[in-house]
């Protein structure tokens, strides 16, 4: 008798283990970053509320999915240095913490960009342009007082962001119309001597247009034989349902590889409402007004669109594994489609579904889908 009870106990606690080492493994199976092991990092935009924890949900999802975290906002010039020499690091140094904490691939974004950045930068106290040394002066402040504070901890920095028009021409943003072309070259070497060690990148929209793919590559290769350190390019992936195609991805992906640094598909999401404007790239100046027409899913969406998304996902990730060697990263630009900056770009206040969790921070199959086909890839 007192046998059978020590076995009936023993049985119970093989049975109880064993459920539990299913449960891990199911919660494994359930998980991107587990999936794609030793293909790419997988990455996610942050917002404020996740980065403050007040999103519990969405913070329980990115410790599940992720290994990489980029600051959707908190790191622009504007939120780092509102006034010339005032630096408020708030928000950024919860961020850093998060990403340590859990043990993730740190993405500092942006160090130089037009857009997000305060009006102070490029004038003098009449309002009118600075000079190209005062110029320099601020862009190397901002960049050593930044990379050096997170040195050693933010392991890669998107150095220059969109510095190139669809048309291949530079961009004629302050930076250039101040300091000429060469104001990439010193971002890029104020950031190397800020933190040698860390990972510099130069990053774009519409990566897969020619025009702009050669460009990039021009500029990449120029840098290079200057001697500057530049370790990856960024694409940042901001698709609709027609744009781009997988073709002219693909050549752009083996294009940037081919100069010898990493790529990158940085702020990947997919609008499925339909465009405003034949010119819609994705430029963040663009807006136009709201119209009922252009917001035709208020309610849901249908299941023929959400299968069609899906279906333009799963083709797109398949491509990233087939070139996983040359892919070092994927971030999707958010984390849930209610907080998507879609819905409000190019047109305010509509109702977009571009990401890989629903509103109710529920995955949608692709999350499935590409897990299935990460595994299916040895
Ligand atoms: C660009 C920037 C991002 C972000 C998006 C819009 O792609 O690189 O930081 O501002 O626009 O959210």
């Amino acid at each position: 008798m007192k046998l059978k009870s020590h076995y009936f106990v023993i049985s119970l606690l093989i049975t109880i283990l064993l459920a539990d080492c299913m449960a891990g493994e199911r919660k494994s199976e359930n998980s991107l970053k587990d999936a794609l092991k030793g293909k790419f990092l997988i990455g996610v935009a942050m917002n404020a509320n996740q980065i403050t924890g007040k999103d519990t949900a969405g913070v329980r999802l990115i410790k599940q999915h992720f290994n990489s975290i980029t600051p959707e906002n908190c790191m622009k010039s504007e939120i780092l240095q509102p006034e010339e020499g005032k630096f408020d690091f708030t928000l950024a140094d919860q961020y850093v913490d998060f990403g340590q904490k859990n043990n993730m691939f740190i993405v500092g974004h942006t160090l130089i960009w037009h857009s997000q950045a305060p009006k102070w930068f490029f004038v003098d106290k009449d309002g009118k342009d600075v000079s190209r040394d005062v110029l320099i002066e601020r862009m190397k402040n901002h960049i050593y007082t930044v990379v050096e504070r997170y040195k050693g901890r933010v392991n890669g920095w998107d150095v220059v962001n969109e510095a190139i028009e669809d048309d291949g021409s530079f961009r004629k943003s302050k930076f250039y119309q101040i300091i000429g072309e060469d104001y990439i070259r010193l971002a890029f070497k104020f950031a190397h001597e800020a933190d040698p060690k860390a990972e510099l990148y130069y990053n774009d929209y519409s990566m897969s247009k020619k025009e702009k793919r050669d460009a990039v590559v021009k500029m990449v290769k120029n840098l290079q034989s200057q001697g500057v350190k530049i370790d990856g390019i960024g694409m940042q992936g901001h698709m609709t349902m027609d744009f781009p195609t997988l073709d002219e991805e693909e050549k752009s992906i083996v294009a940037f590889s081919g100069t010898g640094v990493k790529v990158m598909i940085t702020e990947l999401d997919l609008t499925v409402l339909p465009s405003p404007g034949s010119k819609v790239s994705a430029d963040v100046a663009l807006s136009y007004e709201y119209q009922k027409q252009l917001n035709p899913y208020p309610d849901g969406l249908p299941d023929s669109v959400a299968q069609a998304a899906h279906d333009r996902y799963a083709a797109f990730f398949k491509l990233f594994l087939k070139h996983a060697d040359k892919i070092k990263r994927v971030t999707i630009w958010g984390l849930t489609d209610g907080q998507s900056w879609r819905n409000n770009w190019p047109v305010p206040g509509r109702t977009d579904y571009p990401l890989l969790f629903d509103r109710n921070y529920q995955p949608k199959p692709i999350v499935e889908t590409i897990i299935k086909e990460a595994k299916s890839i040895k």
